[in-house]
C-alpha cells in the first residue's frame, strides 16, 4: 500500500529533545472555542516536543508573563472587541507601561474573518503591537487565519514557522516527522451504544415543546419556530446563543456505509489514542449508524491534507492525477472549498482509492455545534426558549443534487416530544439589552437576524408590566414580500401598536422597480438614529454578515459623516469606537 504523505506538521516523539524542558505557556482569547482549541493543541505539541508547556486564558494571566521560555497567544476578535476571557488582558496591556515586559518572548496568532475588513484581526494585531511596545521580543512573525477563507491553510503553514522560530530561538534541532499511519483501530462487536463529544461542551438533553412553520404557506422556503423545555438549572438571557449538536442524516451515512461495504447493524469497538482522534468514542462499543450520525462531519468540503491522503491511497494513474491537480492553490479554491466538495464526494468519484475506513473516519473532522440566535425571553417564556431556525436548502454548488444544511433539517424534522442535545452559551461583545431600559435601543434584523429582537421585545413588554418606563427602540426589519417571509408578522406589529417598539419594514422584492432593504429605511431616518446614538442609544445588527451587516456599517458612517461634516476616517474611529464602549454590538453569521 502506498504510504500516505502529508505536509501537515505532525510530530512523534523525538529522543533528542526530551527534558530540555523550557518552558511554554500559550494563551488564548476565545468564546467559541476556536482560539482556544488551537491553543491547547499548540500546548499538546509543544509537549511532544520536550516543553514545558501549559495553555491558560488570557485573562488568567494579569500583570505577570513569565520571561522564561516563549509565550504564545493565540486570539480571536469579536466584532473588533476583545474575546470575553481576553478583555481584562488587553486592558492590563494598554495600562501598562513601556518597558515594562523587556525579557518576554512571543508570538500571536490571530483567528478572524475578512468579512470584518474594518475590524479584521484588531485585536491580535494590537497585541502584538502592544507587546512589542512594552519591550517584549518576537519570536516569530504574527500569523492570522481567516475563518472565511482557506483557514485550515494558514495556520498550518504559520504552525510550520513557528516551531522552527521557537526551537532555532532555544537552540533546540527541529525535525519534521512523516505522518504515520491510522492511529486507530477498528474491531467490530455487539453490543449497547453510546454518544460522545457532547461532554466536551456541557451539552445537555432538552425536549423539543412545539416545531412550526413561521413563513407564509405561498412561500418556498422555510422558517422554523422551534421551542425547547429546559432542564432544571439552565438559565439564558435574552441574546444568548443555543448550541445545537446535530445529527448527520441517515441518507449521509448511507453513503459512507455502501462506499466501504459496511453494514448498517454494525457495532464497533475504537481503539487508539491521540488529538486527532480525541472526538471519537473509544473503548466503549458503538453501533455505526451513531458513531458516524453523532460524531464527525460529513459534509465538510475536502481540506488540502485530506486531499492528499486520498491522493496518497489511489494508485490509479490518470485518477492520481486528476487529484493532484486539484491541490494546485486556485483550482482547490474553486474546485473544492467553493463547491464545498466533501471526502466522502471525492471517494466515491474515485472508487479506485483504497482509503480504509479506519483512515477516513480519523480524518473526518469532530462533528461541530451550530449556534442559534435565541428569540425569546425567560421573562415570557420561563424554563423554555426559543430559536428561529432558518431551513437551509437549495441546489449544491457541486452541480449535483441538493445542498442541505445538517442542523437546520435536523431540526426541521424533529417533533415535540422528541429531546436535542444542546447547550447555551453567551456570545460577549455585549449582545444584550441596557441594564436601563431607558437607554434607546436601535435593532437591525432583516430575515432571521430577527430572531434575538423577539427576546428583547418580550423582555421590554414584562418590563414595562412590572412597572419600568421604558426608553425609545427602533426595530428595522426586512424580507422578500410580506405576503411570504414576514415571519413573526403578527407579533412585531402587536409590539408596534402597544408601543413596546417603532417598527421599520423594507420589503426587496415586493416592487421589483424598488428594491427595499433595512439600509434605506435606516437611511431615511439618519437624523433620528445619529441623534440617538450620540445619546447613549445602543445598537444591534444581527443577521447576515457577508452583505447586510457591512452594508448597514457603510450606512450608519455616512450618516454621520454627512450630517456632522466629518471625515471618513472620523467616521470609523467613531463607530470603532462605540463597538469598544459596548454601545454597539454585532450578532452576525457567514
Ligand atoms: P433579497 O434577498 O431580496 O436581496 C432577508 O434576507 C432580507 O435581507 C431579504 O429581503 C434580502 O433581500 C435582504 N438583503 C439581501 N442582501 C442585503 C444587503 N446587502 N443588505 C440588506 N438587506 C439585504
Amino acid at each position: 500500500a502506498p504510504k500516505p504523505q502529508d505536509s501537515a506538521l505532525n510530530i512523534a516523539a523525538n529522543p533528542e529533545l526530551k527534558g530540555h524542558n523550557t518552558p511554554l505557556l500559550v494563551l488564548y482569547g476565545s468564546n467559541l472555542g476556536t482560539a482556544e482549541g488551537i491553543a491547547r493543541e499548540l500546548a499538546e505539541h509543544g509537549k511532544m516536543l520536550g516543553f514545558k508547556s501549559e495553555s491558560a486564558s488570557l485573562d488568567s494571566r494579569i500583570g505577570k508573563l513569565p520571561t522564561e521560555g516563549a509565550v504564545i497567544i493565540v486570539s480571536a476578535s469579536y466584532n473588533g472587541n476583545p474575546p470575553d476571557n481576553g478583555r481584562q488582558f488587553v486592558e492590563w496591556l494598554s495600562g501598562e507601561e513601556e518597558g515594562k515586559l523587556r525579557g518576554v518572548r512571543y508570538t500571536v496568532f490571530g483567528c478572524g474573518d475578512h468579512n470584518w475588513a474594518s475590524t479584521y484581526q484588531r485585536i491580535p494585531v494590537y497585541i502584538d503591537e502592544r507587546l512589542e511596545a512594552l519591550g517584549a521580543a518576537r519570536l516569530v512573525e504574527r500569523g492570522g487565519g481567516d475563518a472565511s477563507g482557506d483557514f485550515e491553510k494558514e495556520y498550518e503553514e504559520w504552525r510550520e514557522k513557528l516551531w522552527a522560530g521557537i526551537m532555532e530561538a532555544f537552540g533546540l534541532t527541529y525535525k519534521k516527522v512523516d505522518k504515520k499511519e491510522s492511529s486507530l483501530s477498528i474491531s467490530y462487536v455487539s453490543g449497547m451504544t453510546g454518544m460522545p463529544l457532547a461532554e466536551s461542551y456541557d451539552a445537555f438533553h432538552a425536549e423539543v415543546v412545539q416545531n412550526r412553520e413561521l413563513q407564509r404557506p405561498d412561500s418556498p422556503r422555510s422558517t422554523r419556530y422551534i421551542e425547547i423545555k429546559l432542564p432544571e438549572g439552565a438559565d439564558y438571557q435574552e441574546g444568548d446563543h443555543l448550541g445545537v449538536l446535530p445529527r448527520n442524516p441517515t441518507a449521509l451515512i448511507q453513503r459512507v456505509v455502501e462506499r466501504f461495504r459496511l453494514n448498517t447493524d454494525d457495532h464497533l469497538l475504537l481503539e487508539g489514542g491521540g488529538r486527532s482522534i480525541a472526538h471519537l468514542p473509544l473503548g466503549r462499543p458503538i453501533s455505526l449508524l451513531d458513531l458516524l450520525g453523532y460524531s464527525v462531519e460529513l459534509q465538510e468540503a475536502a481540506s488540502r491534507s485530506q486531499l492528499r491522503e486520498i491522493m496518497a491511497y489511489t494508485t490509479c494513474p490518470p485518477h492520481k492525477k486528476e487529484l493532484e491537480a486539484l491541490l494546485e492553490e486556485e483550482t482547490y479554491k474553486s474546485e473544492v472549498l467553493h463547491k464545498r466538495v466533501s471526502m466522502l464526494e471525492l471517494i466515491e468519484k474515485y472508487p479506485a482509492c483504497e482509503m480504509p475506513f479506519d483512515r477516513f473516519l480519523e480524518l473526518l473532522p469532530p462533528l461541530k455545534p451550530r449556534y442559534y440566535s435565541i428569540s425569546s425571553s425567560p421573562k415570557a417564556l420561563g424554563n423554555r426558549l426559543s430559536i428561529t431556525v432558518g431551513v437551509v436548502e437549495g441546489p449544491a454548488r457541486s452541480g449535483h443534487g441538493q445542498y442541505r444544511g445538517i442542523a437546520s433539517n435536523y431540526l426541521r424534522d424533529r417533533q415535540p416530544g422528541e429531546s436535542v442535545v444542546v447547550f447555551l452559551r453567551r456570545p460577549g461583545a455585549g449582545f444584550e439589552l441596557p441594564a436601563d431600559p431607558q437607554t434607546p435601543i436601535i435593532m437591525v434584523g432583516p430575515g432571521t437576524g430577527v430572531a434575538p429582537f423577539i427576546g428583547f421585545l418580550q423582555a421590554r413588554e414584562a418590563l414595562r408590566a412590572e412597572g419600568a418606563k421604558l426608553g425609545e427602540a427602533h426595530l428595522y426589519f426586512g424580507c422578500r414580500k410580506p405576503e411570504e417571509d414576514f415571519i413573526y408578522k403578527q407579533e412585531l406589529e402587536g409590539y408596534d401598536r402597544s408601543g413596546i417598539v417603532k417598527l421599520h419594514t423594507a420589503f426587496s422584492r415586493q416592487d421589483p422597480l424598488a428594491k427595499q432593504y433595512v439600509q434605506h429605511k435606516l437611511n431615511e431616518d439618519r437624523e433620528t438614529i445619529i441623534s440617538l446614538l450620540e445619546q447613549g442609544g445602543r445598537l444591534y445588527i444581527c443577521g447576515d454578515g457577508t452583505r447586510m451587516a457591512p452594508d448597514v456599517e457603510t450606512t450608519i458612517r455616512e450618516a454621520y459623516r454627512a450630517i456632522r461634516g466629518k471625515t471618513e476616517e472620523e467616521a470609523v474611529a467613531w463607530l470603532n469606537d462605540l463597538l469598544f464602549k459596548g454601545q454597539y454590538a454585532k450578532d452576525v453569521w457567514t
